[in-house]
């Protein structure tokens, strides 16, 4: 079958991206967008691309070259369900708040929602793609509501997880390490991963998508983002140890990365990882296992998560401790708020628990980030419900030029490792601040000799 109308549900930080893709590398193929939040479809349709809602580097121009030709976004489902031939499901899949495996398990409300949607208006035979992270077997669960709910057209189901990292979407879309295409070994089942083989091959080599099992698919998706997590918080334990006994963490993250089995990527110690994914994946890995009673392997990788807290706490009460233990009416400058460099997605990031910490310590927060909204910034402490929206917005001051949001602060602390605060004029931060004037450089981002030689006191993770 050669697939010539694609939709996808949920326009956030894997849908839009990954359609505006695949709408650039196939233009003989109608790639439809929707999503319930007509926010953010509008804001996708901005007649000026630099205003889409989500900032990827390069992004805006692919979305510039494809929409209207072939790449489109709508709130209208059911009419980008009934067209296509291939439906990718994109939409959120947080931890659960509320009822049986609160605060573990993966909530698949929205994917129900778009399962039961996808049966009532489909009249010809569909292939589901899986694109959001999932538990290993939901596509078990999503079959069953297409098959027993639907109008007796055929489903088949595809996992395809995504693989890209924010802040390099678009390098990651467009030379991917691997496409992961899980599917059902009958002749239908066949037949459905080859159309979406054909899809990707339109700009991806055929030696770099491997096809398995479904819940091979699921499960290689939450095992990758584990591992990758697990290597973040090993380093970071081992940055803990360093402060102690004098080895320095960059030092050995490069001994060790020069390993050819170990190989030097995810080594950098770091006031923890943030982001919308490698917690909630892991809580959802521990809840799997947990649920087959394998507490053994629970135990293992919740691990993980419990060395990642550590670090965040350990940061600030780093920074309470070196300020002669109070930083009460102290102001303490922000550099990043954002998880990482290059995006605007702030969830989970290190910045919004230390800003907590540091703000119930009566510390006052002066912060800058190059990409992060004011309102942003606010609601994420909102979500932490530590105290009211008035005390967060008395304690946060937001500034859009680093240099004002340093100038008379007692410390400075980078959270995230935006390429530009490694060319400010740290002389002149220095000559704007209490003394002494510390730095905690949560990302080792800085040049810690030329910082000591203005006169900073420079605390770097694990040195
Ligand atoms: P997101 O919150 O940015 O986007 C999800 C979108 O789905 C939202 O805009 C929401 O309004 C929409 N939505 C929810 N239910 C809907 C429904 N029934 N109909 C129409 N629209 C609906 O989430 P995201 O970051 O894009 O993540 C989506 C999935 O991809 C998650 O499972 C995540 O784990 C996975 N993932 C994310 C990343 C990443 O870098 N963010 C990378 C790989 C995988
Ligand atoms: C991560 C994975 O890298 C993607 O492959 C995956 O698709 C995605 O999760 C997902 O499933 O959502 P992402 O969270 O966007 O991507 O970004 P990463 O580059 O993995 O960084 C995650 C966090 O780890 C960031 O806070 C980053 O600063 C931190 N990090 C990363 C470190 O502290 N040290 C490192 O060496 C690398």
């Amino acid at each position: 079958m050669e697939i010539t109308k694609i939709c996808c549900i949920g326009a956030g930080y894997v849908g839009g991206p990954t359609m505006a893709v695949i709408a650039q590398k196939c233009p003989h193929i109608q790639v439809t967008v929707v999503d319930l939040n007509e926010q953010r479809i509008k804001d996708w349709n901005d007649p000026n691309t630099d205003n889409i809602p989500i900032y990827e580097p390069g992004l805006s121009e692919i979305v510039a070259e494809a929409r209207g030709r072939n790449l489109f976004f709508s709130t209208e489902v059911e009419k980008a369900i009934d067209e296509a031939q291939v439906i990718f499901i994109s939409v959120n899949t947080p931890t659960k708040t509320y009822g049986k495996g609160k605060g573990m398990a993966a909530d698949l409300k929205y994917i129900e929602l778009c399962a039961r949607q996808i049966a009532k208006v489909a009249k010809q035979n569909k292939i589901v793609v899986e694109k959001s992270t999932l538990p290993v077997r939901t596509a078990e669960a999503i079959k069953s509501i297409l098959d027993n709910t639907g109008n007796g057209v055929q489903f088949q189901i595809l996992s395809n997880p995504e693989f890209l990292a924010e802040g390099t979407a678009v390098k990651d879309l467009l030379n991917p390490d691997r496409i992961l295409i899980g599917g059902d070994s009958t002749p239908e089942g066949e037949l459905a991963i080859e159309a979406l083989v054909n899809v990707y091959a339109n700009w991806v080599t055929k030696d770099k998508i491997l096809t398995t099992n479904v819940w091979s698919s699921e499960l290689s998706k939450l095992t990758a983002n584990a591992f990758l997590a697990q290597r973040i918080s090993s380093i970071n334990a081992m940055s803990e140890l360093c402060e102690k006994t004098g080895a320095n963490v960059n030092e050995v993250a490069k001994a060790i990365g020069m390993d050819s089995r170990i190989g030097p990527k995810f080594l950098k110690a770091s006031v923890g990882f943030g982001g919308s994914c490698f917690q909630k994946d892991i809580l959802n890995l521990v809840y799997i296992a947990k649920s087959y009673g394998l507490n053994e392997v629970a135990d293992y990788w919740e691990q993980v998560i419990i060395m990642n807290d550590h670090q965040k706490r350990r940061f600030s009460n780093k920074i309470v401790q070196t300020l002669y233990n109070t930083v009460a009416d102290k102001k303490i400058a922000f550099l990043g708020w954002a998880f990482k460099k290059d995006t605007n997605d702030t969830r989970e990031s290190a910045a919004i628990y230390v800003a907590d910490d540091l703000i119930n310590e009566q510390a006052e927060i002066s912060v800058y980030d190059p990409k992060v909204s004011r309102n942003k910034m606010l609601c994420d402490l909102g979500y932490l419900e530590t105290r009211s929206e008035v005390e967060n917005a008395k304690a946060l001051t937001i500034f859009n030029n680093a240099y004002e949001a340093c100038k008379e602060s007692h410390a400075i602390a980078i959270l995230t490792e935006w390429d530009e605060f490694t060319t400010y004029d740290w002389q002149k931060i220095y000559e704007s601040m209490h003394k002494p004037a510390f730095v905690f450089d949560g990302r080792n981002i800085l040049n810690a000799k030329e910082l000591e030689s203005i006169g900073f006191i420079y605390n770097g993770i694990g040195s």
